[in-house]
C-alpha cells in the first residue's frame, strides 16, 4: 500500500485519479485550493479512513509525508485559467517548485501532468515528444500554456540536478463525467446545449480537428507512468490518436442526445490550435499503454452523467 498525494484531487481528472488509487487499496492525501475542483467530485470518499482531503494552494510550500505525488493542481479549461492568468501561471511555476521541493525531501516519484497545449499550434502532425512546439509567449493563453512548459523545465532540472524521480505525461483532450458544466471545454459544452435544446456552438468552421480521450483511459495512463522505474521520465503524449473534427463532434452529440439543437458558428479564439492528435508510440512502447474506450461510450456515459445532474 501506497500513500498518494493527489494536487487538484477535487477538479475532473483527480477525482477520478483519486477513485482508481483508492479502488486499489492505497491511501490518498487530496490537496486542492478549490478554485475549480469541488467537493461533490470527491464526497463519496469523505468517510473513507484511507482519504484526506486538505485545502491548500500549491503555490505556497507543503510539508506532508507521502510515498508518490501526482501533481495536477491547475485550471484546464481556458475559461476558469484566463480569469486570473497571473496566478495560473504561478500554479504552474511556484507548483511544480514546491511539488518537485517536497519530492526531493521525500525521496519519493513525481508525476507531473503537461498538456499537448506545450505544442501549441502544431507545425507538426501527428505530435510527437521531440517536437518542440508554436506556442504564443505573449498570447492571452499563454499563462496557461508557457506555464505548463516552464513545469516541464523544472521537472527536467531537479531531476538532472537534484536526482529527483519526476516525470512528464503530455495529457490530450481529455473528457469525461464530473467535467464541470460551464467551464466551456468542447465535449462538457456540445452535449449541455445538446440537452438544454440550445443551439450547439462552434467556434471557427468546424473542421479543426481534436482528439478525444476517456477520463479512464487517462488515469490508466497516469498509473502506468508512476510505475515505471526512475529511469522513465517522460515526456509521454496520452491521449487518443482517433481525429475528429469538432463538427463532427457536434453531430454525434446531437445523435446520441437525440437532440434537435442546431450548429451556430462564432469565430475562433485567439491562439486556438486548428490540429491536435498525438502521436503515441512512446506511451505504448514505455507504458504498454494505447486507449481502450471508444468515443460513442465515453460520450454515452458523459451525457448520462449531464442527465443525472438535471440537464
Ligand atoms: N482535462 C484535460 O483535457 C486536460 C488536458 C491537458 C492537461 N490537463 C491537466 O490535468 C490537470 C487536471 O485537469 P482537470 O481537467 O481535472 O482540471 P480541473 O480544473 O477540473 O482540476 C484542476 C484542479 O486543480 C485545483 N487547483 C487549481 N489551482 C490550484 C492551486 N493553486 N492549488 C491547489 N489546487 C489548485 C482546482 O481547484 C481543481 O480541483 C491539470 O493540471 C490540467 O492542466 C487536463
Amino acid at each position: 500500500m501506497t500513500t498518494y498525494l493527489v494536487t487538484g484531487g477535487a477538479g475532473f481528472v483527480g477525482s477520478h485519479l483519486i477513485d482508481r488509487l483508492l479502488e486499489e487499496g492505497h491511501s490518498v492525501l487530496c490537496v486542492d485550493n478549490m478554485v475549480t475542483g469541488s467537493r461533490t467530485n470527491i464526497a463519496h470518499h469523505l468517510s473513507n479512513p484511507k482519504f484526506e482531503i486538505m485545502r491548500h494552494d500549491v503555490t505556497f510550500p507543503l510539508y506532508v509525508e507521502v510515498d508518490a505525488i501526482f501533481n495536477l493542481a491547475c485550471p484546464a479549461s481556458p475559461v476558469s485559467y484566463q480569469k486570473d492568468p497571473v496566478q495560473t501561471i504561478k500554479t504552474s511555476v511556484l507548483g511544480a517548485i514546491n511539488i518537485l521541493g517536497l519530492a526531493k525531501r521525500l525521496k519519493c516519484p513525481v508525476v507531473q501532468a503537461s498538456t499537448s497545449e506545450v505544442y501549441g499550434s502544431p507545425e507538426r502532425h501527428p505530435q510527437d515528444e521531440s517536437y518542440w512546439g508554436n506556442v504564443n509567449p505573449i498570447g492571452p493563453r499563454a499563462c496557461y500554456d508557457e506555464g505548463k512548459r516552464v513545469a516541464e523545465t523544472l521537472f527536467f532540472d531537479y531531476r538532472r540536478q537534484h536526482n529527483v524521480d519526476a516525470k512528464v505525461v503530455r495529457i490530450f483532450n481529455t473528457y469525461g463525467p464530473r467535467m464541470a458544466v460551464d467551464d466551456g471545454r468542447v465535449v462538457s459544452n456540445f452535449i449541455v446545449q445538446a440537452l438544454k435544446g440550445e443551439d450547439i456552438t462552434i467556434y471557427g468552421d468546424g473542421t479543426q480537428t481534436r482528439s478525444f480521450c476517456y477520463v479512464s483511459d487517462l488515469v490508466d495512463g497516469l498509473v502506468r507512468t508512476m510505475e515505471t522505474g526512475r529511469d522513465f521520465s517522460g515526456p509521454v503524449n496520452i491521449g487518443n490518436p482517433a481525429e475528429l473534427s469538432v463538427h463532427g463532434l457536434a453531430k454525434q452529440v446531437i445523435e446520441l442526445t437525440r437532440s434537435h439543437s442546431l450548429l451556430k458558428t462564432m469565430p475562433l479564439p485567439v491562439d486556438d490550435p486548428i490540429k491536435r492528435k498525438p502521436d503515441i508510440s512512446i506511451a505504448r512502447e514505455h507504458l504498454n499503454w494505447s486507449p481502450e474506450v471508444e468515443l460513442k461510450d465515453g460520450l454515452i456515459a458523459t451525457i448520462d452523467y449531464f442527465r443525472s445532474l438535471g440537464m
